[in-house]
């Protein structure tokens, strides 16, 4: 039995990604097999393919996937053939990711795909919405678990509103009560994250971001999720509420902050940087129990209502997709593997 999987066995640009026929792997004690009918692209997927083989000769990209599982190992409680299921971190420490028909996985790495949800947005979950639920429970006092309510009374800023990350947090942060202002660049980036649920939204390129944030929180800001620190830590120091948190998931602006150290320990603001890969078992776990809950009743979403665009590819197509998240494609950007 084979399978046909996106592979590369060289770092470098989209073109070392190829489409291969493979055997098709076998679940080990408690890992499952899903076979994928949406594989979610990332901007991480395109960065890994660009710098690290991570010891691997070979490698399938993709955290991201839905699909059905159709294997089970020995030992595996909780999945059965026939569950619809999402991934997290499905190729993290692992050469075969969810950009191929079948993927085998280890059973953290999966989650069940609630009844109304679409496979579109299972494969949207892991990274942007794992991220976001991070970024929204490590405040100073704040919840370390979402839901209705769970926010209630915290005003949260959202950097880069209009981007996969900033959408899930601006939906994942309205599902838990909280007044959202987000930043975006453009009036149409304003109607995107308007459409995810947004109180707010201010365009940081017109003029004095802090000042009009400020209009709108006058006792500013509880908490920063924030997508560009380099360039927005001035904003945020300036925004945030005493025993404020800024919640730093990624360096796009620029690689190095420069922290003015009195504005920050003035405030008691506490700073907390993100990644998925080395973060705690039990708060990935948390978050996709959240995750799911938030999907469950409708509260996180995928689509142009949604505000935020899904862009289909095909499996062949995988390096334009790659290209294309790189290039800041607005939305998100899928691989079509099967019918759903
Ligand atoms: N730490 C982690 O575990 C983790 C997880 C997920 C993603 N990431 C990283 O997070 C970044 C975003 O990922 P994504 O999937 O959300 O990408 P995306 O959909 O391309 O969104 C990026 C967003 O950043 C915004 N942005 C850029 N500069 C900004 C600035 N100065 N102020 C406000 N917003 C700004 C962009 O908005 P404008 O175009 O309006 O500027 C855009 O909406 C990537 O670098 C990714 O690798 C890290």
């Amino acid at each position: 039995m084979h399978m046909r999987a996106v592979v590369y066995r060289e770092t470098g640009p989209s073109s070392v990604l190829s489409v291969v026929e493979r055997e098709l792997p076998e679940p080990g004690p408690g890992e499952v097999r899903i076979r994928l009918v949406r594989s979610g692209v990332n901007p991480t997927d395109w960065k890994f393919r660009t710098t690290t083989m991570n010891g691997q000769d070979e490698v399938t990209p993709g955290q991201d996937g839905a699909g059905v599982v159709d294997a089970v190992g020995p030992g595996v409680e909780g999945f059965g053939i026939g569950d619809r299921v999402w991934t997290m971190l499905a190729q993290h420490g692992r050469a075969y990711g969810t950009a191929a028909e079948q993927t085998v996985q280890p059973v953290d790495n999966v989650v069940h795909l609630p009844s109304g949800a679409s496979y579109d947005l299972g494969a949207s979950l892991g990274v942007p919405a794992v991220t976001a639920h991070r970024a929204l429970t490590c405040a100073w006092g704040g919840p370390r678990r979402l839901g209705p309510g769970a926010l209630a009374g915290r005003t949260v800023l959202v950097a880069g509103g209009a981007g996969a990350v900033g959408n899930a947090a601006i939906q994942l942060a309205r599902w838990s009560d909280a007044t959202v202002i987000a930043t975006v660049s453009s009036p149409e980036k304003a109607a995107l994250a308007m459409a995810a649920g947004a109180d707010h939204t201010v365009d940081y390129t017109e003029g004095d971001t802090a000042r009009r944030v400020l209009a709108l929180a006058p006792d500013g800001v509880d908490q920063v999720v924030e997508v560009a620190p380099a360039v927005n830590i001035d904003l945020d120091l300036e925004v945030l509420k005493v025993h404020g948190t800024l919640a730093i998931y990624a360096n796009n602006g620029g690689e190095d902050m420069t922290v003015p150290l009195r504005s920050a320990f003035s405030k008691n603001l506490r700073f907390q940087f993100l990644i998925l890969y080395t973060l705690d078992r039990g708060l990935l776990a948390a978050a996709a129990e959240d995750v799911y809950a938030a999907a469950e009743v409708g509260a996180l979403r995928v689509g142009e209502d949604a505000g935020l665009a899904v862009h289909h590819f095909a499996l062949e197509d995988a390096a334009a997709a790659h290209d294309a998240v790189e290039g800041g494609l607005v939305g998100k950007a899928l691989l079509d593997i099967a019918a759903d």
